[in-house]
């Protein structure tokens, strides 16, 4: 950040929950997952539950304060594509707990925050998958495209709906805790064995 410039709540966000993510991604293994299609089968799985139960709560919050829309479930549905194309079928998402509820629309805005974010990591992971899998995002791996140009213009939107609240008010605290409060429960359901997480209240 340029001197001088007061913190963005974007930057305060990547830095308070660095650890959350970082801890997440060495739980999930994606080098272990990609290496067969069963064992990236059951990633996906688990994938689909996860975001099945966050966008269960998230797609029914009306986010037009914030100046997007979020009714779509187009996570969860680029991950049944996926399924279908490995020849199974999709879990319906019952064996997740409910993602809590959120108490406002600032912890909601973090929770989002997280969710869409993780299209940039599954980016980072196509490459692995293709040459590992013989997959791509026509085939078994659509999940991993990243934002199509819909994702793109949401993912804008939240950033500019975060960076419009001031990163040391007490708003910020709500949309830090909504964010992880949704990594944790990543922690808790995506990686393939129970982990004595790096959660925090
Ligand atoms: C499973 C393996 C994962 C890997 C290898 C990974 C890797 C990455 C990488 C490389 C970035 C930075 C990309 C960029 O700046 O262009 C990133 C960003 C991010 N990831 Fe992950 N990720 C993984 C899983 C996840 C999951 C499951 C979540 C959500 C629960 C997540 C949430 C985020 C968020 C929110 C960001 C955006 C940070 C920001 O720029 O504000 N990641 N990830």
């Amino acid at each position: 950040m340029p001197k001088g410039q007061p913190p963005t709540l974007h930057g305060r966000l990547r830095a308070d929950t660095r650890h959350l993510h970082d801890h997440l991604e060495s739980a999930v293994d994606i080098e272990k997952v990609i290496l067969s299609r069963v064992t990236y089968a059951g990633y996906l799985e688990r994938l689909h539950r996860v975001h099945v139960a966050a966008e269960a709560v998230l797609c029914a919050i009306d986010f037009a304060p914030f100046g997007f829309d979020y009714a779509h479930h187009h996570r969860s549905r680029a991950v049944e594509d996926d399924l279908k194309a490995l020849g199974n079928a999709a879990s319906s998402g019952d064996a997740v707990p409910t993602f809590a509820v959120l108490p406002s629309l600032d912890h909601a805005l973090g929770a989002v925050y997280v969710v869409e974010g993780s299209a940039l990591g599954a980016r980072a992971i196509l490459p692995q998958i293709k040459s590992s899998l013989g997959l791509d995002e026509a085939h078994g791996a659509s999940f991993f495209i990243g934002f199509g140009t819909e994702g793109k213009a949401v993912w804008r939107a939240v950033l500019a709906a975060i960076d419009d609240i001031p990163a040391d008010s007490a708003r910020a605290d709500a949309v830090v805790a909504g964010a992880i409060a949704m990594f944790n429960f990543f922690t808790d359901h995506l990686p393939s064995e129970a982990v004595t997480a790096t959660r925090q209240a």
